[in-house]
């Protein structure tokens, strides 16, 4: 068994790690993925910590995840909210018995499901959490518009979800996420986080309260109703290398060796 420190206070075990090398790239589980990647892991865990911390008054919350990985933002969710229930899914079978072996403060309704079930069957929750593997404004009102827009429906407290359109420079598809969203003319990643959050305020009524930039490919959200003015922090790769290692591991993690 492994053993890694995410943002060096909280622990996550993995019982069955092994490389995937020979396995085809669609085959493969998130959890050898996430777990060969540590560099990505690790920014995604402070910037997960920074966009949830106090972002809400101190109350006991409903939470429904529906891409739940390896646990990262399980781990991070029951540290810092006081979670009353907890539901849990993924569609990965490897990632839900990892998730199962865990020792958890709020022990989770673990489910073995996809998201889009997921949502259909159970859309109540105060805090919801949709950790896409891939999306952009396009993905999100074409082939998630059934389970995205009604994520929002309910009157939840919290929606985070993962944009990850920063791959590609805003000039490749700016042009068509202005015409989505509405807005003036998009020429940086941050016009586009900020005309996304215009266009779910005029859509449901909550705007993206923290953004954080994961990297070079992946933004967090945070959104909470009303209108916020949208805060966005970046974490590079290269400077948050100890948010996740495993231990006995970590010199040669933090030296990038
Ligand atoms: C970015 S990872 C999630 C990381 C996770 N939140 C964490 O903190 O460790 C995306 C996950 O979504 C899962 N997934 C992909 N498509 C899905 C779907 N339609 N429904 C449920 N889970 C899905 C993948 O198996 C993968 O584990």
């Amino acid at each position: 068994m492994k053993t890694a420190k995410i943002c060096k206070e909280w622990e996550l075990n993995f019982n069955s790690l092994q490389s995937e090398d020979d396995v085809s790239l669609h085959k493969r589980s998130y959890l050898h993925y996430a777990s060969e990647h540590s560099d990505f892991v690790a920014a995604k865990s402070w910037a997960t910590k920074w966009l949830l911390e106090n972002i809400l008054p101190d109350q006991p919350y409903t939470c429904h995840e529906y891409m739940a990985g390896i646990g990262v933002q399980t781990v991070l969710t029951q540290k810092l909210f006081n979670i009353s229930k907890h539901i849990v899914g993924e569609l990965d079978p490897e990632c839900i018995e990892h998730l199962e072996q865990q020792e958890w403060d709020v022990k989770p309704i673990f489910k073995l499901e996809s998201a889009q079930d997921a949502i259909k069957d159970s859309n109540d929750c105060d805090l919801k959490f949709l950790d896409l593997p891939s999306s952009s404004i396009l993905k999100i009102t074409r082939e998630w518009k059934d389970c995205f827009l009604p994520l929002f429906e309910n009157d939840p407290k919290l929606v985070v979800w993962t944009d990850t359109s920063i791959t590609y420079h805003i000039s490749i598809h700016g042009e068509k996420y202005r015409k989505i969203l509405e807005s003036d003319e998009l020429l940086t990643k941050e016009d586009y986080i900020r005309a996304y959050s215009e266009w779910l305020y005029k859509k449901f009524g909550y705007s993206i309260k923290r953004a954080a930039i994961r990297g070079r490919n992946a933004v967090y959200f945070a959104a909470v109703k009303g209108k916020e003015e949208t805060i966005i922090k970046e974490f590079p790769l290269n400077e948050n290398l100890n948010g996740f290692y495993f231990l006995g591991e970590e010199r040669a993690t933090l030296d990038g060796l």
